[in-house]
């Protein structure tokens, strides 16, 4: 039965995120008093093993864990959500990763991750899966992992020629011998500045950002823009799609529900628009409720949300 769904192979990172609700985002030196505290699954790689396997992706999710109370509730939350998680090994060494994240009356945020067992996940965990992401539709990563383990992921996807999806959070520079073996790249505004050094705000700059990204090699690529929607740039076409508009709760995360979902929606054999445009949908429902993990919807209520919305186009 497993065999049948579309299978989506995640490699990254897994964080207990310690969340506070605030009025606004405190300046530098400030104490403000905030509301709310909640302790929540989350880490990118997580959330985005989650995102899929909600949409009903068979998902294998490639990890390491702290052995400590934060990784076990982590793995069982990961169970619970219907992921695999004979990848997941533990490090004794090091505590579970923990990411401290406050939002605001808006559901923006600021996040600083201690990324601890997560940047032990090395070549030795990525060696032991590779008869699943050799089987996989899809392989996607992010980069709160050693970038080693990513460029090896990324290299055994291109022999076993299984579409890899990049998703360059948190934002840093990336070698060009990483970004050649990239099919698909899924920075937002700020990752693609720090990858292409252009300024994202509009749908110029944003075409002017992928061809860059695109002549280091990357296949296709896609922007997020936040409430803006998305730019996606495929063989000869570059389009600027809005976002929906919802009512924001949390942003956490949706970048995670976006990828998630585009993953998803590859393996199970949509063409990359139409992913896309899926998975526009999938982050627009994220940001309406609360967290990274619980925020992220199942495929029945993403195509709730998308007839709801062609009817309103009608
Ligand atoms: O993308 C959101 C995620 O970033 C949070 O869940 C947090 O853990 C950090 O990894």
């Amino acid at each position: 039965m497993v065999n049948k769904l579309p299978k989506v192979v995640v490699v990254g990172s897994a964080n207990m995120d310690l969340v506070v609700r605030a009025p606004r985002i405190p300046l530098r030196g400030e104490t403000i008093l905030g509301s709310d505290f909640q302790m929540i699954p989350g880490g990118k790689g997580a959330n985005q093993a989650v995102a899929a396997s909600k949409l009903g992706a068979a998902v294998w999710f490639i990890a390491r864990l702290g052995a400590d109370p934060f990784g076990s509730q982590l793995k069982s939350n990961l169970e619970k959500e219907g992921v695999e998680t004979s990848f997941c090994s533990w490090s004794d060494q090091t505590a579970t990763g923990v990411a401290l994240i406050t939002v605001d009356e808006g559901g923006e945020n600021v996040i600083v991750v201690a990324p601890g067992a997560n940047q032990l996940l090395g070549l030795e965990d990525i060696q032991a899966a590779e008869q699943v992401i050799a089987s996989a539709q899809v392989v996607v990563a992010q980069l709160e992992i050693p970038l080693e383990t990513i460029h090896y992921t990324a290299s055994l996807t291109q022999t076993h020629h299984v579409p890899f999806i990049l998703d360059p959070a948190p934002a840093q520079p990336l070698e060009q011998s990483l970004l050649s073996l990239v099919d698909v790249i899924t920075p937002n505004e700020t990752e693609a500045r720090i990858l292409t050094g252009v300024e994202v705000s509009d749908k110029e700059t944003a075409r002017v950002a992928a061809l860059r990204l695109m002549e280091q090699g990357v296949g296709s690529v896609i922007i997020t823009l936040g409430s803006k929607g998305y730019f996606i740039a495929h063989e000869q076409t570059m389009n600027l799609f809005p976002a929906p508009s919802v009512k924001v709760i949390d942003s956490t995360a949706a970048g995670d529900a976006f990828t998630g979902a585009l993953a998803f929606s590859l393996a199970h054999g949509s063409s990359l628009a139409q992913a896309a445009q899926f998975a526009n949908c999938g982050a627009a429902l994220s940001v309406t409720q609360m967290g990274a993990q619980p925020s992220m919807p199942t495929r029945e209520e993403v195509n709730h949300f998308r007839k709801n919305l062609a009817s309103q186009v009608d």
